[in-house]
């Protein structure tokens, strides 16, 4: 029988300082996340040096914290592990610092971790029997990508966005309809009460790459809708809006989607990050996976967004492929999912 793998996991790339301590992979034995929304929520959106001064604060208190709700010790893991990009330079810096000094201190080697893998790898926690290859939405705060997994840890992005990423539209329209910092959750939320044919948002097609998305257009048709309204003096239906802008968002994602699943006759479908909570988004794929006899993977919310669990298990794919850090490991805010 072989040796169980427990990895030490620390995710800090925004806004939520997390830890976990994660077995095989696939067992999360803790998941401890310090969440700062709050903290950026007066303005409007997450403020970089806010962000890494509170990871400073929390981290060591969040390390620890994953540890005993673990019932485990430093001595028994077999690496540490952290998101070393994409994200906010200063952010991914103390989490980096946090697990070479772990790492240099205990002797457990270190492993870093693409933040994108960790989302995607959300999908092996809950779904045992998944293994690549299979083709994965990944739509973030910070990325739309439409993501071919041939094996663990061999990505082929086929399908991004040229502007803003998914969440971000979320974020924007939220703000600009008067909902608040985060925008995603508190759409999805209005959208319930709305008629998603109220009003008909553009969905954009990028020419040249058919699986690119755009989100950039719609956000200023939404903006533009609203000044109308505003010029008129016509009332707002928070809504309304809300559930129309929704509806134009997953239309395209959901679209992207299942025409490169069709077209590359994949039968395994998966969606990661912040937006891939969504119950509408998650609600329309359940629908056209169904439809198209492609199973669809789905991690629970609190493995969408940001968190460490994901985090541990990318690394035990790493770790058993003999990926190993050395303390010269840095943070790359702009880390590229592919490798060449
Ligand atoms: O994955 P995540 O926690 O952080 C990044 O890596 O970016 O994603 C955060 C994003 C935010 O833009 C947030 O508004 C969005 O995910 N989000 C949602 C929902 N929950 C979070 N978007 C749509 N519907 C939701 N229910
Ligand atoms: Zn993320």
């Amino acid at each position: 029988m072989e040796k169980d793998i427990y990895i030490l996991a620390i995710e800090s790339s925004c806004d939520e300082t997390a830890a976990a301590v994660v077995k095989n992979g696939r067992d999360v034995h803790s998941n401890v996340i310090y969440s700062q929304i709050a903290l950026h929520t007066e303005y409007g959106g997450v403020v970089p040096e806010i962000a890494s001064r509170k990871h400073i604060e929390k981290i060591n208190q969040v390390i620890e914290q994953a540890l005993s709700d673990a019932e485990m010790k430093l001595k028994d893991m077999d690496a540490i592990a952290v998101t070393y990009g994409p994200g906010l330079v200063g952010a991914l810096l103390v989490g980096v610092s946090a697990a070479k000094a772990i790492s240099f201190a205990s002797g457990i080697p270190l492993v870093g971790v693409h933040h994108i893998e960790g989302h995607i790898s959300a999908n092996y926690i809950e779904n045992k029997d998944l293994e690549p290859p299979f083709l994965c939405l990944v739509v973030s705060g910070g990325h739309s990508h439409l993501v071919v997994v041939h094996d663990y840890g061999e990505y082929e992005v086929i399908g991004r966005t040229r502007d803003d990423a998914a969440g971000e539209a979320f974020d924007k329209v939220a703000r600009a309809i008067g909902l608040g910092y985060p925008g995603g959750p508190k759409i999805d939320k209005a959208a319930k009460e709305g008629n998603p044919q109220a009003i008909y948002f553009p969905r954009a097609k990028v020419g040249d790459a058919e699986y690119d998305f755009s989100f950039s257009g719609l956000k200023s048709a939404v903006l533009n809708y609203l000044n109308s309204c505003k010029m008129k003096e016509e009332q707002i239906n928070t809504a309304d809006v809300a559930a129309s802008f929704q509806k134009a968002v997953i239309d395209v994602l959901a679209g992207h989607s299942m025409e490169a699943a069709l077209k590359y006759g994949y039968k395994k479908f998966a969606i990661a990050g912040g937006v891939a909570s969504n119950s509408s988004l998650r609600k329309v794929l359940k629908e056209a996976c169904q439809e198209k006899g492609i199973t669809f993977y789905h991690p629970s919310p609190v493995y969408c967004t940001d968190n460490a669990a994901m985090i541990g298990t990318a690394a035990y794919y790493e770790y058993q492929k003999g990926v190993r850090h050395g303390f010269d490991l840095n943070a790359v805010p702009n880390l590229k999912l592919e490798r060449v």
